[in-house]
Order: structure tokens, then sequence, then C-alpha cells
């Protein structure tokens, strides 16, 4: 029988039983490079020889569990391979939890960020375990490093496990409804008003692609409008694509690339993840957080491909294919948020498959024509090991967006840089905010490696976030 969803505060008070007490016994994780690196200098003659009789190598991501003098376990190696791991891996910690037995333990000699190496053992301790009989967790728990910020170590991370934990659950028990109950209980958390336009209302006010794009399914479309801080402080805005299941429309997608279209509202779960973050740290920003929700199906009142659609800015969109839904339904809703000309608008979305194929699944292509602030959010992305990277809103192919009969079409023709002409016709709909970036995010882990389960995975959230931070709250650390 499945369980019931986690609540954000489930999940705060989850990730406290992987935390130690400050003043708990842990036992000693070192982080080794090589045998010679002088970590071994550090141990008992009696866990030298154990090492040795192990014959065992520090590769990276391996550990070895080191006999105390009672028979207790007396310490933990933790193989780094050298200090390229910071940059290239910071989640390698992120291992341990899945290969230690219960207990409390510590990092000790570690000179990396003790902030992010405390962020990669939570974000190994995550199990989705909502339709598992077995509800249990290990409580592998660490012991934060003196320096590091507890409350902020934990809301990274609960905003991790919320993210995922919105992507992991499967599109029937989680629709557009339900996905404006999460906005719901967020924005309750932090006293933010939300706003739902819902089924025909999108029509009556001016969000005819919404409506038409989620008009298939029996669980009605909506938009869903969170608004939070001050009215008068910098307006930052976040557009998070919401379909909660594509199946492609009447373009139907084959088996193999519908399989995980439950993922389909990773943008939304990015957007909500940072979200999170924002008011958590009580930014001095009015956040906006816009999210269209709705399911892409097939019916027979479906939207079809070479339809002619109304879109909210007044242009009109000829659909190519319908499986090329989500720019139609963040179109509506980037014009919306341009209206009040934002000084930050983002967009989060999982908006084609050829962003994977061109950097692949663990790294979103960033859009920005802002060089300033895109470089600043790609190296947010790398200080809190969250990597974007930037790709180019590509003048020239604008043109491959044209239409015969409308004023736009919502595709290019050819098999050609399908993430940028995406980004490209997003682009159309934003004149007057600031600064303007699309993230085109995976928000999925295929692959589990340290840190990262197989599953969703929220990307893009704390680098938005972390360049938030910086730019608005520049007091704080
Ligand atoms: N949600 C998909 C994009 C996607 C697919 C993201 C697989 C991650 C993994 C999106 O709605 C879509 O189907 N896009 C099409 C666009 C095409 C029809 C122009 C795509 O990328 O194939
Ligand atoms: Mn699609
Ligand atoms: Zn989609």
């Amino acid at each position: 029988m499945a369980n019931k969803a986690n609540t954000l505060e489930a999940l705060g008070l989850q990730l406290k039983t992987f935390i130690a007490d400050k003043d708990a016994e842990a036992i000693p994780i070192r982080l080794i490079a090589s045998l010679e690196d002088g970590t071994l200098d550090k141990l008992t003659d009696g866990q030298r020889a154990w090492v040795e009789s192990q014959n065992w190598q520090p590769a990276p991501g391996q550990a070895l569990i080191l006999p105390g003098d009672s028979g207790a376990i007396g310490g933990v190696l933790f193989g780094t391979g050298g200090d390229a791991w910071k940059k290239d891996r910071p989640f390698l910690p992120g291992a341990l939890p899945a290969l230690l037995p219960a207990g409390d333990y510590a990092f000790v000699d570690d000179t990396s960020d003790s902030e992010l190496t405390s962020l990669a053992w939570l974000a190994g301790c995550y199990r989705f375990n909502r339709y598992k009989a077995d509800q249990s967790v290990r409580p592998t728990r660490l012991k934060l490093p003196a320096g590091a910020d507890q409350a902020k170590v934990v809301a990274l991370a609960q905003a991790l496990y919320f993210g995922r934990d919105l992507i992991n659950t499967p599109a029937n028990d989680f629709g557009p409804a339900e996905l404006e109950t999460a906005v719901r209980d967020l924005g309750h958390t932090f006293s933010a008003s939300v706003k739902v336009t819902e089924g025909r209302d999108l029509l009556a006010d001016n969000f005819p692609m919404i409506h038409a794009v989620g008009r298939a399914s029996d669980r009605p479309p909506r938009l869903i409008d969170l608004t939070w801080g001050k009215p008068d402080a910098p307006k930052v805005t976040i557009v998070g694509k919401g379909i909660c299941f594509d199946t492609g429309g009447l373009d139907i997608k084959p088996p193999s690339a519908m399989l995980l279209m439950k993922k389909d509202m990773g943008g939304a779960a990015a957007a909500l993840a940072a979200a999170f973050l924002i008011m958590q740290a009580e930014l001095p920003v009015r956040l906006r957080v816009l999210i269209p929700a709705a399911d892409n199906n097939i019916s027979a009142n479906a939207f079809r491909p070479g339809d002619i659609l109304q879109s909210r800015s007044g242009k009109t969109v000829e659909i190519g294919n319908t499986d090329a839904e989500g720019r139609l339904v963040l179109a509506d809703a980037l014009s919306l948020a341009d209206e009040e000309a934002p000084d930050y608008l983002v967009t989060f979305a999982t908006l084609t498959g050829a962003a994977r194929s061109a950097l692949g699944p663990d790294l979103p292509p960033l859009y920005s024509d802002d060089d300033g602030f895109a470089e600043a959010l790609q190296q947010a992305g790398t200080d809190t090991g969250d990597p974007v990277w930037r790709m180019p809103f590509w003048g020239p192919y604008d043109e491959w967006l044209k239409s015969s009969i409308a004023d736009v079409n919502h595709i290019s023709q050819g098999p050609f840089a399908g993430s940028i002409t995406a980004a490209l016709f997003l682009r159309r709909f934003v004149s007057e905010a600031k600064h303007f970036a699309h993230l085109d995010i995976y928000g999925w882990v295929p692959r589990p490696t340290p840190g990262r389960p197989m599953g969703g995975e929220p990307q893009a959230a704390r680098a938005l976030f972390a360049y938030l931070q910086k730019t608005f709250d520049k007091g704080e650390a």
C-alpha cells in the first residue's frame, strides 16, 4: 500500500535523523588520496596492519572500515584519488552512508568545503520509499564540522529531498491538482499567497496555450501563481514547467521515450526547491513562482499538429508537433511574468531531449543574453555542486521558427540544435524582464553516482539560490 507523501516538515525531521549530536562520539572518517599521502601515519599500528592485510587501494568512492581496540569500528578510510573530486565530483562523499553500518561519523582532516561535504552526505541518505512496505531508514548520522551552519545544510538538503520526492512520485498520484497542493503547502509554510487559474478560466483570463495543451486530460490544467516577500523588493520570478505526464499528445511518444515522462514536471520541482531556499533564507526579494501545470494527453479534444493557437502575447503559434508542449505552456506563463518587468526571470524546464544529447543528463544548458548573469550563475552552480553550462541564444537560428501561415512556429523543421531553438522560442515571449535565463534541465539521474540515487533531481535550484543569495544577501555567508 502506498504511504502518504512526505510534507516539507516531515522531510526536515527525517533529515535531522541523519545528523549526530554536537557532542556525539563519532567514528572518524579520513579522506585518503593515496597510501603514501601521509594519512596512514595518523592510524594506529594495528589499523595500518589491517589496511595492509586487506590489500586495499583508495580508489575514488571506496571505503575501508578500520578496527578499533575493543572490536568496535575504529575509523573509516575513504578513497578520493586526489583533489580533483572537489571540482569534478563534489558529491563523492555521498557514497558513504550506503557503505557504512548505522552509527555516528565525522569527517576529520577534511580541508574541502565542509558544508558541501555535509550536504553530499545527506544527499546520499535519500531514499524514495513511499511505495515500499519497508519504511525504515538507516541511521547513518554525520556529526557536522564545527564550522558548518546546520540550519543552512539542512535547508539545502530539505530542498533537494522535496524536489526529488515531487519528481519521483508517479503521475497517477501526482497530477495538476496535486502539484497545486504542493505549491499551496509550500506557500502556507512561508505565508506566501497562492492564486490558481484552472480549467476554462484559463481561457477567460487569457492563457489559451496552457488550456490547449492541458484540455485533453480529465485532470484540468491550471496556472499556479505564488508570490512572497515585500512588494517593493527586487522582483525575482521563476517559471517551472509542470507537465505532470507527457504522452507526446497526438504525436505520441514511443514507449521508451514515454517511460520516464512522470518527470516532465521536473522544472516545477526545481522551481519549488529554489523557492523553498529563497523563502527559508528570507532573501530580500519579491519572489514569484509561476507553474503552468497540465497533462499532455491524448483524447478526442486534444490539440493537433497543424493547429494554430492564440497565445497570451497575441502572437499566433503554428503547432509543428504536439510533443513540443512545454514551450507552449511556458510561453503563456512567461508573457504574464514579463508584464510586470521583473528584475530576474528564470525558467526551469525539462524542455528538450536535445539538451541531454548536447550535454548529457548531468549538465543542464543555461541560456541568457546577459554575460555577467550567465557567468555568475554558472559559477554559483560549480560552487554548490549543481553545475550548469552556458549555451548560446544563437540569433541566426531564430528564423528557423518562421511559419508561413502564423506569426511563429513553435518548432524548427530540421534535426539541429533542438535545445537552442526551444530556448529561442521562449525568448520571443520575454521583452521587459531585466535579466532572463532559461535552464533546460533533465531532472533525472539515470545512473546512480555518489550522493545522487537514481531518480528525480531538481537540477539548478541550488545554483540559482546561491546566485541570488550572493547578489541580494551580501552581508551573509
Ligand atoms: N518533455 C520532453 C523533453 C524531454 C524528453 C526531456 C526526454 C527530457 C528527456 C518535451 O516535451 C519533448 O517531448 N520535446 C521534444 C520536442 C520536439 C518534438 C521538437 C523533443 O525534445 O523531442
Ligand atoms: Mn513533449
Ligand atoms: Zn514535455
